[in-house]
Order: structure tokens, then C-alpha cells, then sequence
């Protein structure tokens, strides 16, 4: 007998079928011929996804238990360390880290598309003044794919990758713009003579100097955050990525719909929770009665668990020497104590232990962004930047990968059997 096969038997017919297993996964469409009628076959039932492979993927590799992230490869560790975030999208997209003119011509054309539409702006201007970053930022990249009709050009490669610069070059733009629009400030155009993330920065903070200088220190902790982001293989807002893009739609409507995901609390809005979390705590002294109440199930301790990692998120760990860094320049965010505090009460707490609870990427990454001086309504946003290249990465994938077709998830159909319709005065 074949060794890479699984062997099932049907007790409900008693009939025995083998399934090849390829890289570790069975074909679900493999288990549709377990019948026991002509008209039905096994599916497998999985809301969550919690164990469907929905593609094959070479992009970003996680090892959960061991707190393992690559990009292609590469540890995150070695990245955020040596790398920068537009060298690692790069790497992210094409698999291979670039040569050095390779890498210069890359950065030119991410540098040169930052620049939106004058409609796009006056789109913004629409917006009231408190509507949501993440809303605006939402709705302003979906706008764009009806300023670049050539994106329906999804399987020609030269205008896939003109895509792919416009997107990773005027998310930045869109996001700085959403942030000022809320403020009443004037719109602080991008300026090309910076980096990605100096560039960012002046679009957010610029006030009346002729020229913005960003802080270096700055400047590179948002690089590194950028770095961390940039992919995390198949989670929700990828998925909606994938699954948005295999109806074959442009990108940009495809990234608004990533973005749409991203927004909710249970994914790119956690870190925001950290921070309501730790005011609520308000003082060090409060801490072990706060763990006391999450013990006896009153709420979550935010910012930590992770439904991969079952160790320590290896992006949390870079995340605190980061934050360390910003702190010193910008002074020491108060509510790092409680969050330190927090920390060392949990990890030695059996509560915690026992479930295998560890700080998530979330867990710091909004006291940095606090005392960056952005509020939280920001930190989704400052999640999407990075994620775009992510995605991109991930929709070319899709797109290239023959094995793809229409996203469309079969049901389990637990309904009503046919009936027929009853006139009104015949309803009770
Ligand atoms: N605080 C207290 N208890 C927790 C926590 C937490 N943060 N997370 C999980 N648990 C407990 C949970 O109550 C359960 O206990 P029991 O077995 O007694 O019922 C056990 O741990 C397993 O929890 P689960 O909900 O089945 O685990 P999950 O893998 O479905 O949840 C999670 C993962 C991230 C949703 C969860 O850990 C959580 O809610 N964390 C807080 C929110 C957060 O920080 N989210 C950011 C995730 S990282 C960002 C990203 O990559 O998208």
C-alpha cells in the first residue's frame, strides 16, 4: 500500500477509500466521492477556517508553537534588523532579495507615484470632520481603480506591476491625508527627496517649515513596525484579499476590501484595544486586581494570546526594543509601567501559562504609535500601509497559481425543504 495515502471507511456504507496526501493536506474535493447516494458527497465543515488550507503558498512561513516568522525565508528577526520596509516588500512580492540597482529602480518607482488625484482630494474633503481614518482610507483606495481602468488588466503582468507601485506608493498618501482631513489641517504634500517611512511622517506632521526633517530615530522604529507588518500569511484580511480577487476585480477594489477586514477589532483593530485596556487599568498598583478579574473570566487581557503562536509572538519581542528607542526620544509613555507590569504578572501566572498566552504584536506596538503622537484611531491604518505589500504579494500569487478558481465555499444546507408559497390570508 501506498505510504502517502489516507485510508477512510465509510461506516455508513462500509465502503474503504484511499486519498492521496500531498505536503501534509488532502484534497477536499477528494472526499466528494464518499457517497452514500448517487446525489450527495462528503464536504468537510470548517466556519473559521480553523483547518483548510485554502491555497499553497511560498510566501511567509509561521511556526506557531516554536514563535517562527520568515518572509521567503528569511527570519524577521534578520529583516527588522538589517533590512528596511521597501527592500522586504520587495523581497515579499518577487521572492528574492534585490540586487542593488534592482533595488534602486524599485524605490524610484514606489517614490514616484506618490502623488493622489486632485478628485481624490477633494473626495476626502467630502468626508465629515471625525469620519474614521480607516473609513476614509477604505474608501479613497477603492476610489482609485476608477482613476486607473488599466488595473482590469489583471493578467497582464506590466500593468500588474504598475498597480503594485501606485498602491504601495500612494497608501502612505491616502492615510496622512485621511489623518489631516480630521485635524482641519491642509493636505502636506508627499515629498520625494525622503524615505518611505520620512516621507510618511511629513505627511502627517508637517506644519509651516519649508522643509520637513524626521527624526532618525523615528523614522526607523516606523520602518522596522512596517516591517513586521508587511505579511502574515492567511489570515482574515489576506483572505478577503484572495477571496475578493479571484472574482477577478481590479486591486485597488480588492485592497479596500483587505482593508475593510483589516478594520474590525479582532484583527487590525486590537492595538487600539491595548491602550483602552491600560488607561482603564490607569496605575501599576491595579494591575494584579485586573488579572484577577480577567482569571475569573471579566473580559480578556488585550494584546495577548494569538490563534497561531501558542509562544511568545516573535514581532512582540522586536516591538519592545523599538519601543524602548521611541521612548527616548519622545519621553516615556506612562502606561508602559502597567504594561510591563502586566507582563511580568502574566507570564508567571499559571492562568496564562497553562493556555499558552503570550504578548501578540499588539501588545506594545500602540504605546509606540501613542507617543509617536498619532491617536488611535490611526493605529488600523498605520496596520494597512505595510499589509498592502502583503497583499499584493499574495494576490499575485493567486492570480499566477493554476490551481485557483472563483472563491465559493460550499454550505451545509440545514433549511426548510421545499414547500409551496401561501397567499397572504392563507399565512398564520
Ligand atoms: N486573556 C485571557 N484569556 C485568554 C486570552 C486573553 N487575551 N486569550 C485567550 N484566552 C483564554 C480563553 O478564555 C480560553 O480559555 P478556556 O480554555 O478556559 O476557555 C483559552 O485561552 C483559549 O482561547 P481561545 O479564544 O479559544 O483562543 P483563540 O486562539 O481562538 O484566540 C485570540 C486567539 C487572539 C482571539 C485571543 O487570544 C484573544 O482574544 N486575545 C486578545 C485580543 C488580541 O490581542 N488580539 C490580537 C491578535 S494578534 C493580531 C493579528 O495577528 O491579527
Amino acid at each position: 500500500m501506498a505510504s502517502d495515502t489516507l485510508t477512510i471507511i465509510d461506516n455508513r456504507t462500509g465502503k474503504k477509500y484511499d486519498i492521496p496526501v500531498q505536503n501534509g493536506a488532502i484534497k477536499a474535493t477528494d472526499l466528494f466521492q464518499i457517497k452514500v447516494s448517487e446525489d450527495d458527497g462528503l464536504v468537510s465543515y470548517d466556519p473559521g477556517f480553523m483547518n483548510t488550507a485554502s491555497c499553497q503558498s511560498r510566501i511567509t512561513y509561521i511556526d506557531g508553537d516554536k514563535g517562527i516568522l520568515r518572509y521567503r525565508g528569511y527570519p524577521i528577526e534578520q529583516l527588522a534588523e538589517q533590512s528596511t520596509y521597501l527592500e522586504t516588500a520587495y523581497l515579499i512580492l518577487y521572492g528574492e532579495l534585490p540586487g542593488k540597482s534592482e533595488l534602486a529602480e524599485w524605490i524610484g518607482n514606489i517614490t514616484i507615484h506618490s502623488i493622489i488625484h486632485e478628485n481624490i482630494k477633494k473626495h476626502i474633503d467630502g468626508f465629515h470632520h471625525d469620519a474614521h481614518p480607516m473609513g476614509i482610507l477604505v474608501s479613497t483606495v477603492a476610489a482609485l481603480s476608477t482613476f486607473y481602468p488599466d488595473a482590469k488588466k489583471i493578467f497582464d503582468a506590466k500593468s500588474r506591476r504598475e498597480q503594485t507601485y501606485r498602491l504601495i506608493s500612494k497608501m502612505p498618501t491616502l492615510a496622512a491625508f485621511a489623518y489631516r482631513h480630521s485635524l482641519g489641517l491642509p493636505y502636506s504634500y508627499p515629498d520625494n527627496d525622503l524615505s518611505y517611512t520620512g516621507n510618511f511622517l511629513n505627511m502627517l506632521f508637517k506644519m509651516t517649515e519649508l522643509k520637513y526633517k524626521p527624526n532618525p530615530v523615528l523614522e526607523k522604529a516606523l520602518d522596522v513596525l512596517f516591517i513586521l507588518h508587511a505579511d502574515h500569511e492567511q489570515n482574515c484580511s489576506t483572505n478577503a484579499m484572495r477571496g475578493v480577487s479571484s472574482s477577478q476585480v481590479d486591486p485597488y477594489s480588492s485592497v479596500a476590501a483587505a482593508a475593510a477586514a483589516l478594520y474590525g477589532p479582532l484583527h487590525g483593530g486590537a492595538n487600539e484595544a491595548v491602550l483602552r485596556m491600560l488607561m482603564g487599568i490607569g496605575s501599576k498598583e491595579k494591575v494584579s486586581e485586573f488579572i484577577k478579574k480577567v482569571k475569573g473570566g471579566e473580559g480578556r487581557l488585550m494584546g495577548f494570546g494569538h490563534r497561531v503562536y501558542k509562544n511568545y509572538d516573535p514581532r512582540a519581542k522586536i516591538i519592545k526594543d523599538i519601543a524602548d528607542q521611541v521612548f527616548e526620544v519622545r519621553g516615556r509613555n506612562p502606561l508602559l509601567d502597567i504594561a510591563l507590569e502586566l507582563e511580568r504578572i502574566a507570564l508567571e501566572d499559571d492562568y496564562f501559562i497553562k493556555r499558552k498566552l503570550y504578548p501578540n504584536v499588539d501588545f506594545y506596538s500602540g504605546l509606540i504609535y501613542q507617543s509617536m503622537g498619532l491617536p488611535m484611531d490611526m493605529f488600523p491604518v498605520l496596520f494597512a500601509i505595510p499589509r498592502t505589500s502583503g497583499w499584493i504579494a499574495q494576490w499575485e500569487e493567486m492570480l499566477t497559481d493554476p490551481d485557483q478558481k472563483l472563491a465559493r465555499p460550499k454550505q451545509v444546507y440545514l433549511g426548510a425543504d421545499k414547500r409551496d408559497y401561501l397567499a397572504m390570508d392563507r399565512r398564520s
